[in-house]
């Protein structure tokens, strides 16, 4: 019985959405992205005024992608969506977080495999779309 609870415990961390942590993300950031976006999210960080291109607001992804794309959002913070070298001013957090060892799934979708602060930076994003 013990065997087979440890069993059921280690299958419900390593399913979808468990392994996130929300709150951990907030902390993140604070530390990394609220000097651009804002410490509420809506693009006004103390560095967005000397920025080529202006920062989004990032409570209203859902808005514009009409759903929240965690695979695509986590490519843009880790530096894998080409479009950010063609001019953006968004760093690229691949190397800043490093492991890239973590799965992240899309619901009945693709998977990621990205760093950890990553996936918690996405979790952290997601809670904070406006309805
Ligand atoms: C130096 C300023 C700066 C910092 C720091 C920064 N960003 Fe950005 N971010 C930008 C800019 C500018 C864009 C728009 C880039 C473009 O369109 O090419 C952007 C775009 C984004 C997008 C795309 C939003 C969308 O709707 O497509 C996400 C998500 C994002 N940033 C998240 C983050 C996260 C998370 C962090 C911290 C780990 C962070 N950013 C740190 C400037 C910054």
């Amino acid at each position: 019985m013990r065997v087979l609870l440890g069993m059921v415990t280690a299958l419900a961390v390593a399913g979808p959405g468990l392994a996130e942590d929300a709150t951990r993300g907030g902390v993140l950031y604070a530390q990394h992205c609220a000097v651009c976006h804002g410490s509420g999210l809506s693009g006004d960080g103390p560095m967005a005024g000397v920025l080529v291109v202006p920062p989004p607001d990032l409570t209203r992804i859902s808005e514009r992608y009409q759903g929240f794309p965690r695979i695509r959002i986590a490519r843009i913070i880790d530096g894998r969506d080409p479009l950010l070298s063609h001019g953006g001013d968004m760093p690229i957090y691949g190397y800043v977080f490093g492991a890239m060892s973590q799965v992240m799934r899309m619901e009945g979708g693709p998977t990621l495999l990205t760093a950890p602060e990553v996936v918690d930076l996405v979790a952290y994003l997601e809670t904070r779309q406006r309805p």
